[in-house]
């Protein structure tokens, strides 16, 4: 199972948004944080910036919603293009509604689940989704400190989408970088978001495949 690595533009230079996509151009997506001061304590952009971002990207967008009223708010970032469209359990009223909504403008319907919200709730809605992303920091901030207290819940919902049979990827997010990767992986993650790993060195492309080689050993 190859291991997919998706930068988080959030650790980027903001003034040159074209410059810092076309680093990553060897990942297998750009991640992209949309944050609204109210879910998380903290701001980034909305669909405007996405749209452009959208535009220029070389490679395809990971939108990862960290905003309230994700039912009202989520429909719109499949809408302008964006390949996957992850909004969090916690901020979402009708989860599976959302998701069917998501599918059917053409994206890949993702849930994230913030350190303390259990998988369990949602074994038996697997279905619904194409990927779930496990929280291995508080959302909000990139450059955090990785939580190993996660790593049980990444096991765990490893194990229950084999037990599904359905090809569901299991996402990672938060503290992900080369001291971290080969636990994050042996969990039974099979997509990385890095943000500090990959655009604090001063080379992206090659902290991107150091991070493939490490998940691949
Ligand atoms: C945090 C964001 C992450 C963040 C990761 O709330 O969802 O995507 O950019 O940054 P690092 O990889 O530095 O922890
Ligand atoms: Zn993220």
């Amino acid at each position: 199972m190859a291991i997919e690595i998706n930068p988080s533009i959030l650790s980027s230079d903001f003034s040159d948004l074209r410059g810092e996509l076309a680093k990553i151009s060897t990942a297998d997506m750009a991640h992209i944080d949309v944050m609204d001061n109210h879910f998380v304590p903290n701001l980034t952009f909305g669909p405007p910036v996405v749209e452009r971002i959208q535009a220029i990207s070389p490679i395809p967008l990971d939108a990862h919603l960290m905003i309230a009223e994700a039912d009202r708010h989520a429909p719109v970032y499949a809408e302008l293009g964006c390949a996957s469209v992850t909004f969090h359990a916690e901020a979402a009223a009708a989860p599976v509604r959302l998701a069917r909504e998501i599918r059917k403008l053409g994206a890949k319907a993702s849930l994230a689940l913030k350190p303390a919200t259990p998988i369990e709730p949602f074994i038996d809605l697997l279905g619904e989704f194409d990927q779930i992303l496990i929280m291995t920091v508080e959302p909000g901030f990139g450059g955090q400190k990785f939580l190993d207290v996660c790593l049980p819940k990444i096991r765990r919902t490893r194990e229950a989408i084999s037990a599904s049979g359905l090809e569901i990827k299991l996402q990672v997010d938060g503290g992900v970088s080369t001291s971290t990767v080969e636990r994050v992986v042996d969990a039974g993650a099979d997509v990385l978001v890095a943000g500090s790993a990959v655009y604090g060195p001063e080379d992206a492309a090659a902290a991107i495949s150091g991070l493939r080689e490490l998940a691949a050993s």
